[in-house]
């Protein structure tokens, strides 16, 4: 049986979709079955983080209502060996999505995979709930910034009521010269206020743009700043030695 991430955070553009991405480029690189759903019916956006914009037909509506089975839905990736991606609908075509539905559908997934992300919708609203009971982990993704901290509090607590699924915080976009800043939030003070232990810290780098742009994913252009966070992630999730050092993050990125 394998293991299914939830990646959330309440406030839109914290990078839920670039960690669902990266982590799942970095798990299958390291030898793993792994199947990434984009949950964000509407304004879905895995396909292009991924790169695979160009081919998908199906989505996961089609194999909650049977139009399609997960064998037919699931979108083998071209350059990534034992990556799956499961697309959003662009827009519910009648009816409504059914919460148990997904539920069932994650389970199955679960296993015949190692891990599988579901990159959720920003909010905590209709997107959320359908989603929120669905994994057993959870990677709640915040910048080190109080709204952001604020709503990643908020989403923990609604993720509680619904599962209370194993859950980390995943710092994105750090800039080193506001660590540590005076008056600033440092990666600390983030945990202690949404009171969770942290899975890794995601700089600030440019090359998380540019492969968008190429149509590549992150980590396939190297080891840079944000790739090789994504990587060591991958490998923690492991349960290899890839310790995180928050004071040291102006010296490693
Ligand atoms: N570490 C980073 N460095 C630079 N840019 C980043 C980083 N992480 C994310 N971004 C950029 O921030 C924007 C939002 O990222 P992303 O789409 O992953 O967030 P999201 O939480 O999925 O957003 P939404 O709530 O709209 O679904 C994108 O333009 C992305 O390229
Ligand atoms: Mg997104």
């Amino acid at each position: 049986m394998g293991k299914s991430f939830l990646v959330t955070s309440g406030k839109g553009g914290t990078g839920k979709t670039t960690v669902a991405a990266g982590l799942s480029v970095c798990l299958a690189a390291l030898g793993r079955q792994v199947v990434c759903v984009d949950a964000d019916v509407g304004l879905r956006n895995l396909d292009l983080v991924l790169g695979l914009t160009d081919h998908t037909a199906l989505d996961f509506q089609d194999v909650l209502t049977g139009t399609a089975s997960l064998r037919e839905a699931l979108c083998p990736h071209p350059l990534v060996p034992g990556l799956f991606f499961l697309p959003a609908p662009v827009t519910v075509r009648g009816g409504r999505l059914e919460q148990a539905a997904f539920n069932e559908m994650i389970h199955v997934l679960q296993d015949v995979c190692d891990y599988c992300f579901v990159d959720c919708a920003a909010g905590l609203s209709a997107g959320f709930s359908l989603v929120a009971a669905s994994c057993d982990h959870a990677l709640v993704i915040s910048a080190l910034e109080l709204p952001a901290l604020r709503d990643a509090a908020r989403t923990i607590e609604a993720l509680e009521r619904h599962r209370s699924p194993k859950t980390w915080l995943v710092v994105n976009r750090l800039r080193p010269k506001t660590v540590d800043r005076p008056g600033g939030i440092n990666v600390d003070d983030a945990m202690d206020l949404v009171g969770l232990p942290l899975l890794g810290l995601i700089p600030e780098d440019v090359a998380v743009m540019d492969a968008v742009a190429q149509g590549l994913p992150l980590p396939l252009l190297g080891r840079t700043g944000a790739g090789q966070a994504m990587h060591d992630m991958a490998l923690r999730l492991e349960g290899h030695a890839a310790p995180v050092k928050p004071r040291r993050i102006q010296a490693t990125y």
